[in-house]
């Protein structure tokens, strides 16, 4: 039976759509990877100054990890299978074969795929990122608080099932992603939310 294989391929293929860079041509903007941070994601499109363009970069790459697990557990598919189609969309965002393997931080994917997953996880995760982003205003802040909460909100609510273990792992890769925001945070160079970047 190929449905799991198969679902993982079409899942790392959905991962892979990036939504920064179709928004930013669709609302005739630079390309996200050439300004700012670098990088395609909503929180680097913002500094272009469009909001909408951001905003549908947030909807869209959100939109993709919860189709793809919506659809996973709409077919009754096992923790294992599940947590794979959670990762091949997920690592579809981060290395998308649409963009020479250079993908984004997979922080709005991530939101997606634990909405998906579990209304409870997924919105606890997001009440993290919300309270550190509207109180410090730093985009890579509130997630890497988001990233170290969802595990153990997955574990606690869930058990240490295959599933937690697949929201382990894209906890790490999303933190080894921000490596860069990381080091910028420790430095005190981190821009705050909407501040435009060269
Ligand atoms: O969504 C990614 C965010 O956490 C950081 O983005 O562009 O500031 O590196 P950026």
């Amino acid at each position: 039976d190929l449905t799991v294989p198969l679902a993982i391929l079409a899942a790392y293929l959905l991962g892979s759509v990036p939504f920064a860079v179709i928004s930013s041509r669709l609302f005739g903007l630079a390309d996200p990877r050439s300004y700012g941070s670098g990088n395609p994601g909503a929180t680097n499109v913002l500094r272009s100054g469009n909001k909408a363009a951001a905003i549908f970069t947030l909807i869209g790459d959100a939109a993709k990890g919860w189709l793809a697990v919506f659809l996973a557990k709409a077919a009754a598919f096992e923790p294992t299978a599940l947590g794979l189609v959670m990762l091949a969309v997920f690592f579809g965002h981060l290395f998308p074969v649409f963009l020479k393997f250079r993908g984004g931080k997979g922080v709005a994917t991530a939101a997606g795929v634990l909405l998906a997953l579990d209304p409870l996880i997924g919105l606890c995760t997001l009440g993290v990122w919300l309270c550190i982003a509207l109180g410090l205003r730093y985009s890579s802040l509130a997630a890497l608080c988001a990233a170290v909460a969802a595990p153990l909100l997955s574990v606690w609510l869930r058990g240490p099932d295959a599933v937690s273990i697949a929201v382990g792992i894209m906890a790490a890769a999303l933190i080894g992603k921000h490596w860069h925001n990381l080091q910028r945070l420790l430095a005190g160079s981190e821009p705050r939310i909407g501040a435009k970047k060269k």
